[in-house]
């Protein structure tokens, strides 16, 4: 269970201070999926980064547990069980897909463990293991293969960071289908997702919608999701194609 109370985000800019984020509470209790969404620009990955430990807050606190964690390091806060998925993944020269999903996991996997984790995210297994992640890797596979990492880690709480981004339809459909998955063994620990997409707004036990820097509405599904859908908040998961055939959501928009 994690408590955040009165976090706030200030940061340096070329033209002074600016509030990022502010008076932000929010608990994530411990069996819960919760989808985080809102406009663009609004403070949610800020949001996702503090609680990471990646930035440090201007203000409040975050208890993890009953644990003070404001001022912990990511690492520390790896280790106490909170995973999180950029939403531009990192890339790791000379490491290859199987030794990245064993240092997630944390242990020596089975071939077809590793090979489970990356089918789950649409990716044909076989045919990755080996790969080294560097360049070579495209966007949506980099993408997906760290969101395996995370659901290989089985923190306490895993975030996702608009895990849509730049992943194909058919991808998405997995990826939902493993966030499912994940929500049922999850009695124990939370998962936190930011996104757009109608498709994970569903599958969402409450929702959290951050605008201008603020929690602007917070509650269970039913009492949220009807308000938005047709927004720009919530872009819907099966478009129209309009050319090609392997769309890509990026943003919560849809390029085809
Ligand atoms: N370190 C920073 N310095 C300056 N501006 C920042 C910094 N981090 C975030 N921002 C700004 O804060 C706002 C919120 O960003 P972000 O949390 O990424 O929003 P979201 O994920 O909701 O789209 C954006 O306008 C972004 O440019
Ligand atoms: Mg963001």
């Amino acid at each position: 269970m994690i408590q955040i109370r009165n976090l706030a985000y200030t940061a340096k800019t070329d033209e002074g201070e600016r509030e990022i984020l502010r008076g932000i509470d929010l608990d994530i209790p411990d069996g819960r999926l919760i989808v985080v969404t809102g406009p663009n620009g609004g403070g949610k990955s800020t949001l996702a980064r503090l609680v990471a430990g990646i930035a440090k807050p201007s203000g409040g606190s975050i208890v993890f547990d009953g644990r003070d964690i404001t001022g912990a390091s990511i690492t520390e806060r790896a280790r106490l069980g909170i995973g999180f998925a950029f939403q531009q993944p990192v890339r790791f020269k000379g490491l290859k897909v199987m030794d990245l999903l064993a240092i997630a996991a944390g242990r020596t996997l089975a071939k077809s463990e590793a090979c489970d984790y990356l089918v789950s995210v649409g990716l044909c297994a076989n045919d990755y293991l080996q790969r080294e992640v560097n360049s070579s890797l495209s966007g949506g596979e980099l993408k997906r293969i760290e969101i395996a990492t995370v659901i290989a880690k089985a923190s306490k709480v895993s975030i996702f960071d608009e895990p849509e981004a730049g992943i194909d339809l058919w991808s998405f459909q997995s990826l939902i289908d493993t966030f499912r998955n994940m929500r049922r063994t999850i009695a124990n620990s939370s998962i936190v997702i930011i996104s757009h997409q109608e498709r994970i707004l569903a599958i969402a036990d409450e929702i959290v919608v951050i605008k201008d820097g603020l929690i602007a509405r917070h509650g269970p599904k039913a009492a949220i999701l009807p308000s938005l859908i047709g927004t720009s908040m919530a872009a819907p998961g099966c478009p129209k194609f309009g050319r090609g055939d392997v769309p890509v959501i990026t943003e919560g928009k849809i390029h085809a």
